[in-house]
């Protein structure tokens, strides 16, 4: 695997047009400072966070003392959208015992965070200044852990990813799957008395919405076709826009392909080919659009099954066979592709963190010819939150305060302990990722046979 060696800009470059790979670069940031309005709610700036999981909430799903830490510093790094991390609607689709969760019981401390990020912002940027938020809403599926073990209700068999699960699986019925509808329903309006100005119908990463796209084997109304495939998202946000009416906005976190072989991939080629087929997903994007949905954040793969995929590394679980480099390009020629096939959809495009102190100039490139709308960062927001701010008023990222791509943040999840950054904010997250690892094989033991 390619380590990241670009001491320049140019360097860059060159290796994109030696690999024969297409990256959009422009060095007029100025254009990620324009804002723009979802539903008519301003947002200030095209530089948003994606929703970034710290598995630090309380046991009843409420933010603790690190959760709300980690948006307290999100909020003042000047990013224009803070979208929250995976929120459980339902007790037994939590991923972790901390994983966040929205209830009647605990709707006044999302409030309060909800209020706190707002707060902090203006604390640096004004009164008149207001990031738009959006929280994350979910059922985990297969990797639910409600209680810290394995407890997976998965949406349809899967070839590629049954064989990593426990033997006790529950195959989800079309009636749950009806229920839970409503939980989502009654989650936004939760979100909404919170005073989100969004949510999210998590649709990625392999979750269980995420897995029912992938559904060719599944049978009746939830699986096999398209419609039937799409159906349980689209009921969703359809149920969530006629309670709640404006009050709250519907988006969508989507994986634009999962990289795993058709019949058990979403975007995959039904003919067998490895790289994405985006058909369908054009399709999805359309009728979303059509049935008001303004904008969503655009992401890819399987974060147990192939990470290499959505959040390219230089140390990881695995070596995979392609340069970082070709699976950030490949990340962000899908979603120019849908961007650019449905215009009136706003795109928040995935792909940034591993290129570093760079990244400001492809964000800047992708917006200036209309790859994407806005520009989303994950793990560089745990590494250094105020990237934004830097951004805006220096011009360029600090490489001192850069992500490096180790994929810690990643590893602490997987031990069970709360995710943050080692690196560049070792103090808090140090003592964690150690204790953690106490016992633990190295990484490079789990490598599993990514399909790209
Ligand atoms: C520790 C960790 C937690 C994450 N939690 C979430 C989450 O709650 N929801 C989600 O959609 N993606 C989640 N992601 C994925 C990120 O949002 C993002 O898609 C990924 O890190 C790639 O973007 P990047 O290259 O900017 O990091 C998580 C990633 C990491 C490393």
């Amino acid at each position: 695997m390619g380590k990241f060696t670009y001491n320049s800009l140019e360097q860059l470059k060159v290796n994109v047009k030696k690999l024969g790979l297409e990256l959009p670069f422009s060095e007029n940031l100025s254009v990620l400072e324009r804002k723009l309005a979802f539903h008519g709610r301003e947002v200030p700036n095209r530089l948003a966070i994606h929703p970034m999981e710290g598995c630090d909430g309380m046991t009843d799903g409420s933010p603790d003392k690190l959760t709300l830490r980690r948006y307290e510093r999100f909020a003042k790094g000047g990013a224009g959208l803070l979208w929250l991390e995976a929120t459980a609607v339902v007790r037994e689709g939590r991923a972790n015992p901390r994983q966040l969760y929205i209830h009647e019981s605990n709707k006044a401390q999302f409030k309060q965070l909800c209020a706190s990020i707002r707060e902090d912002h203006q604390a640096i940027y004004g009164p008149k200044s207001q990031p738009y938020t959006v929280l994350q809403l979910t059922h985990s599926g297969r990797y639910s852990r409600p209680d810290g073990k394995p407890e997976p209700v998965i949406g349809t068999h899967n070839e590629y990813l049954d064989r990593f699960m426990p033997e006790h699986f529950h195959i989800i019925t079309d009636e749950e799957l009806e229920r839970l509808e409503d939980a989502y329903v009654v989650a936004a309006g939760l979100a909404k008395e919170a005073g989100f100005d969004a949510v999210d119908v998590k649709c990625c990463h392999r979750y269980l919405n995420s897995e029912l796209l992938s559904g060719f084997t599944r049978e009746g109304k939830y699986g096999g076709s398209f419609e039937n495939r799409t159906r349980f998202l689209r009921n969703i946000i359809m149920k969530i826009k006629s309670a709640w009416g404006n009050s709250i906005d519907v988006t969508l976190r989507l994986n634009a392909f999962d990289a795993i072989p058709y019949p058990y991939g979403w975007g995959s080629d039904q003919n067998g080919g490895k790289e994405p087929d985006l058909s369908e997903t054009v399709r999805l994007v359309k009728m979303l659009r059509a049935e008001g949905v303004e904008f969503l954040d655009l992401s890819c793969g399987n974060p147990y099954y192939n990470p290499h995929i959505g959040r390219p590394f230089d140390m990881g679980p695995y070596i995979p066979d392609e340069e970082p480099l070709v699976s950030a390009a490949r990340m962000l020629n899908t979603m120019r592709t849908i961007q650019q096939s449905v215009p009136d959809m706003s795109v928040i495009a995935t792909g940034f963190s591993w290129f570093r102190q760079y990244a400001p100039f492809i964000a800047a490139g992708g917006i200036e010819n209309g790859w994407f709308t806005m520009a989303g960062f994950g793990r560089e927001a745990f590494a250094y939150p105020d990237f934004a701010a830097d951004i805006f008023q220096k011009g360029q990222m600090d490489a001192g305060k850069c992500c490096i791509a180790c994929g810690k943040c990643t590893e602490i999840m997987r031990d069970g302990g709360k995710a943050g950054c080692v690196v560049r904010d070792a103090g808090v997250y140090v003592p964690i990722y150690k204790a953690g690892r106490e016992g633990k094989p190295s990484q490079q033991s789990n490598r599993i046979d990514a399909h790209i």
